[in-house]
């Protein structure tokens, strides 16, 4: 996975990254997944039920996670109704799509398209979006997605789907639609939203899918945990995160939410709005995460930094300010040893707002910027990059 775009110089890119928001700067690499072979395993992976039976809190918290909920049935009954019976005209191409129930099952009409297409599938928890995705089989028998052109946002509101702005001009029949995906990038797709896929060649298989990211797509080695465990022995047989560096940990986040070393150095500067998309790439540049290792903390604090540090994956992050700012305060104190404080602003202001801020990457969605800096001193920092006017 080192090398990814070797034919696409860097300024191409950006001006993709800027002003076209395609498919592919929203899911960066068309290459294979390492881990899609992982997810295609021939031996099925525990379920999550079994992981419950000995740890009811852990999936108390996790029933409501996004995690959990980003891939849905397409008759799930709490999505079915975002979409049904609604008709939207997007201001973007000028046309019109609706979306009505047929025995539990969604469809979409368009028109501009002579039939209607069955939904097959929801992606995304709805904490960000909802795209709907149809499966067809493609002329070798292997199955191919469509990404619909319109997706649900928080606010209630249909929308164009993001990074399919660009499909907006096209012509041409299914694009009307929304994009297809080869069969490789369609494992890609469901290969980072579930946790198992079957191993029937060529196919997503719905019966044997474990939809979601669920307890052992992050906790490998789940059959022999819950033998030793059963067993009553002292090795779990688990690998414990906190035994990772920091930034193995982070990398494994990254699995998915994209690692550093999947980009060129050259694709790594402020001015990239895949950054912002990609927490780990950020959050790996950071003097934070760093220089984690300079700091001298007194014996109650922790100097680890790592996702985990602010966020617990079983459930939906924080939206409160206050909590992140609690973990600046953990490392950046006037105390010995500690990180410095800010020379700009009192140590009970905002410091996400200035350092760690969210960035508009559409109508109707916002990333959080992982990579903490002083964003004053881009400029000076990356003077070979025209960097945006910054306020
Ligand atoms: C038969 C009971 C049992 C089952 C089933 C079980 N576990 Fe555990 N698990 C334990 C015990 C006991 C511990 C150690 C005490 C603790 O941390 O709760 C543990 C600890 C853990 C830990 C914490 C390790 C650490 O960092 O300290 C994780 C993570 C974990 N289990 C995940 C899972 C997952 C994922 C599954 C499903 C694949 C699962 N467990 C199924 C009994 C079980
Ligand atoms: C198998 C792929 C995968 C792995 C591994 C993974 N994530 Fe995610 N993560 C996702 C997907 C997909 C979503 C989008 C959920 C949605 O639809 O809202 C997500 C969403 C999130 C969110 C946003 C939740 C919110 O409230 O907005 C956070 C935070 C997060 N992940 C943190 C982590 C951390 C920390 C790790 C590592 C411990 C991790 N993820 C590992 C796939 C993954
Ligand atoms: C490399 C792993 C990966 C691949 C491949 C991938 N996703 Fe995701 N997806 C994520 C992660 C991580 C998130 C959560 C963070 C984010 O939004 O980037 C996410 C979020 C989403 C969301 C929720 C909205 C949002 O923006 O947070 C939707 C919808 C979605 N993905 C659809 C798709 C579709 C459709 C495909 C294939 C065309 C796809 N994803 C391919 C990892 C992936
Ligand atoms: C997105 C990745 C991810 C998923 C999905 C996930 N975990 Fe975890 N889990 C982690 C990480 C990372 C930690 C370590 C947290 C820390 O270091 O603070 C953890 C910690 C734990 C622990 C020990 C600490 C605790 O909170 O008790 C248990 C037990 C556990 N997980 C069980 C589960 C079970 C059961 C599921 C499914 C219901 C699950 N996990 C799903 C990433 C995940
Ligand atoms: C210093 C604290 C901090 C660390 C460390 C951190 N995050 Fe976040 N993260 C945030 C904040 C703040 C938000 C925005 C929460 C909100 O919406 O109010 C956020 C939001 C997110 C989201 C939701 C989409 C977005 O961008 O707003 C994802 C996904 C995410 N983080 C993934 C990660 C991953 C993966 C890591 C590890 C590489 C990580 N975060 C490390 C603070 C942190
Ligand atoms: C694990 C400890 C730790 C945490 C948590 C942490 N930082 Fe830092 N931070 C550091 C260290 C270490 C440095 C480097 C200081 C130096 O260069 O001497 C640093 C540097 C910085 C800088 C200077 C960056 C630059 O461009 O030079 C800023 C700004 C900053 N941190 C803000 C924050 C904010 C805001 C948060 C909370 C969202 C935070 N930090 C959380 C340890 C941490
Ligand atoms: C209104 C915007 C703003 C807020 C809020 C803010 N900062 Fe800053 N911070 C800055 C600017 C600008 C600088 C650079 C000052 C300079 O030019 O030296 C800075 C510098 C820093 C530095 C580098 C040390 C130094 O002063 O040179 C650290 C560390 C830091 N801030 C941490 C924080 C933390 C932690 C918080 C929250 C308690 C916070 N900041 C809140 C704007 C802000």
């Amino acid at each position: 996975m080192s090398r990814k775009y070797p034919f696409i110089p860097p300024l191409i890119i950006l001006l993709l990254a800027c002003f076209s928001g395609t498919a592919w700067y929203l899911y960066g690499s068309h290459q294979p997944n390492l881990f899609v072979p992982k997810v295609r395993a021939t031996e099925q992976p525990v379920k999550m039920k079994q992981c419950c039976e000995c740890h009811e809190k852990v999936c108390q918290q996790f029933a409501g996670a996004p995690h959990l909920r980003t891939l849905r049935k397409a008759n799930d009954p709490d999505v079915i109704d975002k979409f049904a019976g609604r008709k939207i005209t997007l201001k973007e191409n000028g046309r019109t799509y609706h979306f009505y129930k047929d025995h539990d099952e969604l469809w979409v009409s368009c028109d501009s398209y002579p039939n209607p297409v069955r939904i097959d599938w929801f992606f995304g928890s709805g904490l960000h979006a909802i795209t709907p995705v149809s499966l067809f089989p493609n002329e070798a028998g292997k199955s191919e997605l469509l990404q619909h052109i319109v997706s649900w946002y928080p606010s209630g509101k249909l929308g164009i789907t993001l990074g399919l702005q660009e499909l907006a001009h096209s012509k041409s029949g299914i694009q009307a639609l929304g994009e297809v995906s080869s069969h490789a990038n369609t494992l890609n797709c469901f290969g980072c939203h579930t946790s198992y896929l079957g191993n029937v060649p060529g196919e997503i298989q719905t019966s044997q899918m474990i939809a979601g990211v669920s307890c052992v797509r992050c906790h490998l080695n789940g059959a022999e945990h819950i033998r030793a465990a059963e067993r009553g022995e002292k090795d779990l047989k688990l690998v414990k995160w906190n035994q990772l560096s920091p930034l193995e940990s982070i990398n494994r986040c990254g699995e998915c939410h994209r690692r550093s070393d999947q980009l060129e150095p050259d694709e790594i500067h402020p001015d990239s709005e895949l950054l912002i998309r990609f927490a780990p790439v950020g959050l790996s540049q950071s003097p934070c995460f760093l220089k984690q290792g300079d700091l001298k903390l007194p014996a109650d604090k922790s100097s680890r930094f790592d996702c985990t540090t602010c966020h617990n994956p079983h459930q939906q992050a924080s939206r409160d300010p206050e909590v992140y700012r609690r973990v600046c305060l953990n490392c950046h104190s006037d105390l010995k040893g500690h990180a410095p404080v800010c020379s700009k602003e009192s140590m009970e202001s905002q410091c996400l707002q200035c350092h760690m801020p969210p960035v508009e990457v559409h109508d109707n969605l916002s990333f959080t910027d992982h990579w903490i800096r002083i964003r004053e001193r881009d400029r000076q920092r990356f003077p070979e990059f025209q960097l945006k006017q910054q306020k």
